[in-house]
């Protein structure tokens, strides 16, 4: 793919306080783009300047949210080498979200290649501090420019930078999470396994009011019996609960996440074993009550693994040691820029 390259005049300066930057408030000099209609297929690769989007007030996305995204870090090596976690597991999971929305698919070694030559020139812009990185949003939307409901014929896929810190404001120490028992983020059948703006959209009620009472962010409960444990905001769960390790199976309302898949692996790999198993919010309880409930994890892209206690920390220190390529990484998880 050619992807044709149009460079900012006017580049900005680049943060000098990394501790400052907080989490996806600043962003970088360009960003990539590229169409798709049903006639011509995907065309015009191009990494344009940073800019504010026009779109005609009808299209599809201001009215019926046919909206997808994916999250994923560049890192800055202790060598000055960039490199990239796992791309080729968000290139996936948004060509499956892409499917659920019936929003068009990529082919996967171009959108590589699209992912690779922007960090390439972005590169600058990845924060070498420790626990900072350049956060990548690759997202897309439907685009047909009429109030007809059904499958688009027109879209736009965009990719922007932003230099980020740590996602919640406790840094990397341990969050307060709410067990959210009013409203529901998915449903089996919908569109929870999907990234898509909908179900973020639909899960702020509950944020809201867990911030109000102090908390970060909100436990979600499975959307039928509103018994089983699924998700955070924007984490997958792990728990240690006399022993043994349980985060909730993949059941169709959860998001598969990278970095939750990265720490069974992680942990299968040392011979420990991950339970995939539905996990009740009575069995949580009772395991806190009766002490059993030795450890409890969030994990994210953005979030990284939070809070941390003896075994967080040591899957924090060895996801992030890989990350940012202080560890060697014997599973091949990264792709260097
Ligand atoms: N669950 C939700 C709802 C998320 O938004 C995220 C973040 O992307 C995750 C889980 C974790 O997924 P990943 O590890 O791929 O970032
Ligand atoms: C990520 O971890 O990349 C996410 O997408 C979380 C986000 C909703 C801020």
């Amino acid at each position: 793919m050619d992807i044709k390259v149009t460079l900012n005049p006017n580049p900005k300066a680049k943060p000098t306080d990394s501790s400052a930057l907080g989490f996806g408030k600043i962003f970088t000099d360009h960003m990539f783009r590229w169409s798709w209609n049903s006639e011509e297929g995907w065309h015009d690769p191009r990494i344009v300047p940073f800019e504010r989007l026009s779109i005609h007030p009808a299209s599809t996305v201001l009215h019926y949210g046919s909206e997808i995204f994916e999250g994923l870090k560049a890192y800055r090596r202790a060598d000055g080498k960039v490199q990239l976690f796992r791309p080729i597991e968000n290139i996936r999971r948004m060509n499956n979200s892409a499917e659920r929305l019936c929003l068009p698919q990529m082919p996967e070694e171009d959108f590589m290649q699209a992912l690779i030559e922007f960090v390439r020139l972005e590169q600058d812009w990845t924060p070498s501090d420790k626990g900072t990185s350049l956060y990548l949003r690759p997202f897309m939307f439907g685009d047909d420019e009429s109030l007809g409901v059904h499958a688009v014929h027109n879209a736009e896929f965009i990719i922007i930078a932003s230099p980020v810190g740590s996602y919640y404001k406790e840094g990397l120490n341990p969050v307060k999470i709410m067990i959210e028992d009013q409203d529901v983020r998915a449903v089996r059948g919908g569109t929870g396994y999907a990234k898509c703006g909908g179900n973020y959209a639909a899960s702020n009620r509950a944020g809201e009011r867990a911030e109000q009472q102090g908390y970060s962010q909100v436990l979600w409960l499975d959307g039928v019996e509103r018994k089983y444990i699924e998700e955070v905001g924007a984490m997958n769960v792990m728990f240690k609960i006399n022993g043994e390790i349980v985060t909730p199976k993949l059941t169709g309302s959860i998001l598969p996440g990278i970095t939750r898949k990265s720490c069974i692996e992680l942990l299968q790999s040392e011979g420990i074993e991950v339970s995939e198993r539905l996990l009740s919010v009575d069995e949580l309880a009772q395991a806190m009550t009766d002490g059993t409930l030795e450890e409890a994890w969030g994990c994210g892209t953005a979030a990284v693994i939070s809070p941390i206690g003896e075994l967080s920390q040591h899957l924090y220190d060895t996801v992030t040691g890989i990350q940012w390529g202080e560890i060697e990484d014997k599973f091949g998880w990264t792709v260097e820029v």
